[in-house]
């Protein structure tokens, strides 16, 4: 699996030009887009990054990445960043590092998005296999729990160590959460959970990306344009 996230990251750090103010992603394939850019940065790019996560905080600035926030950057030329399911029309589902919320509102900031992924993420139709994220507020995490039942769907609170609800970089719980048949309607499904108080997110990510690296286990990177 780690050829294939490598090839995926390192062809997707070729998008970047010099001068660039990037939106960096959170995960495992993420990691190695941020390899190839700290190859470059020691090389003379010169670039400034906005993560998405304290963990990709922590790994770019260990890289030597540039790093601003992003009501320093406002704008982002570029967002490279990584996906749990994507569908053939780039509805994606994310979230499964736990940065959902940091990572959407960085997506969108962006002009442009390209999503890093191994081919087993590539799907027909999203949350058959991958359960969909939702981060709640904690205060309200069993009364959403009700309304996701009563959509027909099962949502379990992510945990961390021992039986500790896993708490997001925002301080929020997650729900992951399962849809017997899948995710029929991606943008009605989002729009849906948008409009439940206590959501603060979902994992459902609608026309966000524009360019999708598929890395396969021989080395090989594939870029698929939306
Ligand atoms: C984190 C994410 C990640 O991008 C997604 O989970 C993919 O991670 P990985 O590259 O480790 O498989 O959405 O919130």
């Amino acid at each position: 699996m780690s050829h294939a996230k490598k090839a995926a990251g390192h062809r997707a750090a070729e998008f970047v030009e010099d001068g660039m103010t990037l939106g960096l992603g959170t995960g495992s394939t993420v990691f190695f887009v941020l390899e190839a850019l700290a190859d470059r940065v020691q090389g003379g790019l010169q670039i400034r990054g906005v993560p998405t996560s304290l963990d990709t905080q922590r790994v770019a600035g260990e890289f030597g990445i540039p790093l601003v926030t992003l009501d320093e950057a406002l704008e982002l030329d570029l967002t490279i960043d990584g996906a749990d399911e994507i569908d053939p029309a780039f509805h994606m589902i994310k979230g499964g590092g736990g940065a959902l919320l940091r990572e959407k509102i960085v997506a969108r900031a962006s002009k442009r998005v390209v999503i890093v992924a191994d081919s087993g993420k590539v799907v027909e139709r999203l949350g058959l296999k991958f359960l969909l994220p939702i981060e709640v507020v904690p205060f309200a995490r069993q009364v959403v729990t009700r309304e996701l039942e009563g959509l027909g769907a099962t949502p379990v609170m992510r945990i961390a160590g021992k039986d500790e609800p896993y708490l997001t970089d925002n301080g929020n719980q997650i729900l992951d959460t399962r849809f017997k048949n899948g995710i029929e309607d991606p943008p009605a499904l989002e729009r849906t959970l948008a409009a439940i108080p206590g959501i603060v997110e979902s994992g459902i990510f609608v026309d966000l990306a524009h360019v999708l690296v598929v890395g396969s286990e021989n080395g090989e990177a594939e870029v698929r344009e939306r």
